[in-house]
């Protein structure tokens, strides 16, 4: 099982952006039958404890994913071991994350729409000061990110 792929999402919050990437990728490890390790923190401890916001669990409860159970947590030097694949959803998240990383740190640590064609580099915009609009556009985004990496796991 050591080939066990562990996933962490990353933002700022944790609370709009990254439980929206982790209801996504727990949806898609399910789709293509892919035996996963999912989580998601933020770089910022503001919001430690909390349920996603409520416009984030409504854009996955439409998409027909439940992440209202999500807790907000920070990310730990210990994160950059336990998971394979660490995830930034912007370029902000990337640095702090490489600013942060222990020496010997396994984890590969990249932005997360550079697994989305014709989007590599490019950062998922925070909806935090959007409408509902941006929250549904943000549960596309981060659903296609997902459904990429687990087309490239399983082929
Ligand atoms: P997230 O969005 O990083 O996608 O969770 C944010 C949530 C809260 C804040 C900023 C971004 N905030 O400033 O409290």
């Amino acid at each position: 099982m050591s080939d066990r792929p562990a996933i962490l999402l990353v933002c700022l919050g944790n609370i709009c952006r990254s439980p929206l990437a982790e209801g996504a990728f727990r949806a898609e490890a399910t789709r293509a039958g892919v035996d996963a390790e999912i989580g998601s923190a933020g770089t910022a401890a503001w919001h430690v404890g909390k349920s996603p916001d409520p416009r984030s669990i409504a854009a996955a409860r439409a998409g027909g994913v439940d992440i209202s159970k999500q807790r907000a947590r920070q990310v730990t030097p210990g994160d950059f071991n336990r998971f394979t694949h660490i995830f930034a959803m912007d370029d902000k998240n990337l640095a702090d994350l490489e600013a942060t990383a222990p020496p010997g740190a396994t984890a590969e640590v990249r932005l997360l729409l550079d697994l989305v064609e014709f989007r590599a580099g490019a950062s998922v915009i925070d909806p935090y000061y959007g409408d509902e609009e941006m929250f549904a556009y943000t549960w596309n985004t981060v659903s296609e990110a997902a459904r990429q990496f687990f087309a490239e796991t399983a082929g």
